[in-house]
């Protein structure tokens, strides 16, 4: 079955990866380390202690991979460049070899006739900046525009659009409050002085973009989702307006509306950021997009942070509720509350138990995933939400975070001993569906 819905003929249909999570060749070429490198390395932190050292050994295996993702036939990829491989320590000097990895990444992409999407930042902090303070110094937020401007001036002649940062309320809150993300920092006040520091990076990186390279989109992503309430009480809906706050309108309303939102201002009080009105204004830099990662929605239970949602569809291997109305729901949601620029879906997909059978991989689960979100953001279109394009989260298997090679994402197969690829059927499904909205 094929999702229904009219999409125009240069709607993006692509598939997605970051850095970290592919790349390896984690010290070669003058790489140097990152915030990720040290947390997967300390004991404990990432399922049975994988690390991204190798991951798809995609720096070697560039252009197998590219031929693999232009027989998907999608017209857009989404990557993003590893910030310790530009500057490895942060900061000049550059690193020429890191650069030439892009550099013959894009003209790969555009020899294939696929557009590049880059992001900046997907996690990947040098380490030598995190030793000076990382996010919670405020130099952090100069040096960030001065690596923007480094990519934007080689790679940005090539490049469809920029994304400066990869869903900032991950790196604040799982990173530096809940610790379970790189660098494992458990702090709250910490966490909302880099998330107010993050989206100042942000904006100061897009004003230095912008004179450099006027004809690329620049916009940022968002892990957004709707918070439910689990019942219909009112202790529910309460908690579950501040879930929202903390995850949707903490983000969005200062970089669309240039103010935080004031109940969760009262909420963290003395936690939260000391705020100033210019850097609110720099916060609010125009966009030419907004990218969000659509997995879940959240449900929410005032007394039970653990109540599972009813997973009428299912659940995935991460434990997550398969509810593609919540992307429907979330896209119309942000079209009437907000201002918007035009939207990309920059990840979805789906974690399943997968089993490699000879040259096959059957995902019927991951199939009807993809199938039932496509049709969830279809839905959303039809009822005016610009949306221009959609990215699978992921292109292949890799080094999902915390969960290293556990749980697997990719619409391809990887076979980690032997770093052979095998396309699923959903890599198939995909192909087909994409190859029907050109034909038609
Ligand atoms: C998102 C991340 C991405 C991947 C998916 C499953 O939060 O951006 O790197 O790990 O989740």
């Amino acid at each position: 079955m094929m999702p229904s819905g009219y999409f125009p003929k240069d709607f993006q249909w692509g598939v997605a990866t970051s850095a970290y999570q592919v790349e390896g060749a984690a010290h070669e070429d003058g790489r140097g380390p990152s915030i990720w490198d040290t947390f997967s390395h300390t004991p404990g932190k990432v399922a049975e202690g994988h690390t991204g050292d190798v991951a798809c050994d995609h720096y070697h295996r560039l252009e197998e991979d590219l031929d693999l993702l232009a027989a998907l036939g999608v017209n857009a990829y989404r990557f993003s460049v590893a910030w310790p491989r530009i500057l490895p320590s942060g900061r000049s000097p550059t690193n020429p070899k890191g650069l030439d990895f892009y550099d013959r990444l894009l003209d790969a992409l555009c020899a294939r006739g696929i557009q590049p999407h880059l992001t900046l930042y997907h996690w990947d902090l040098p380490q030598r900046l995190q030793d000076e303070g990382g996010w919670g110094h405020r130099d952090t937020i100069q040096h960030f525009a001065d690596y923007a401007e480094v990519v934007a001036r080689r790679l940005g002649d090539r490049v469809a659009s920029i994304c400066t940062l990869n869903e900032p309320w991950v790196v604040a809150t799982l990173g530096h409050e809940k610790g379970i993300f790189a660098p494992g920092l458990t702090d709250r006040w910490l966490a909302a002085q880099v998330s107010h520091h993050l989206l100042m990076a942000h904006g100061l990186a897009v004003k230095a973009m912008r004179a450099l390279v006027p004809r690329v989109q620049l916009g940022i992503v968002l892990n957004l989702a709707p918070s439910d309430p689990a019942r219909e009480n009112a202790a529910d809906r309460a908690k579950a307006h501040l879930e929202d706050g903390l995850l949707v309108r903490w983000y969005m309303d200062p970089l669309f509306r240039g103010r935080y939102p004031q109940d969760v201002l009262e909420h963290l009080g003395t936690d939260g950021p000391d705020v100033k009105l210019e850097e609110l204004t720099l916060i609010r830099e125009p966009l030419d997009f907004l990218g969000i990662n659509y997995y879940t929605r959240n449900f929410i239970h005032a007394e039970d942070p653990n109540a599972k949602a009813p997973g009428k569809m299912g659940f995935t291997d991460m434990g997550w509720e398969v509810y593609p109305q919540g992307l429907t729901d979330l896209l119309l949601r942000l079209a009437r509350d907000y201002s918007l620029p035009p939207l990309y879906i920059t990840e979805n997909g789906a974690a399943f138990v997968d089993r490699l059978e000879g040259d096959t991989v059957h995902d019927p689960e991951r199939v009807s995933y993809l199938e039932q979100h496509i049709a969830a953001m279809s839905a959303a279109r039809d009822q005016g939400v610009d949306i221009r394009g959609y990215f699978a989260w992921s292109f292949l298997d890799n080094f999902e975070w915390a969960s290293g090679y556990q749980k697997r994402f990719g619409l391809v197969y990887v076979d980690f001993d032997t770093q052979r690829r095998v396309l699923k059927d959903s890599a198939r499904w995909y192909r087909d569906f994409i190859a029907s909205q050109r034909s038609r």
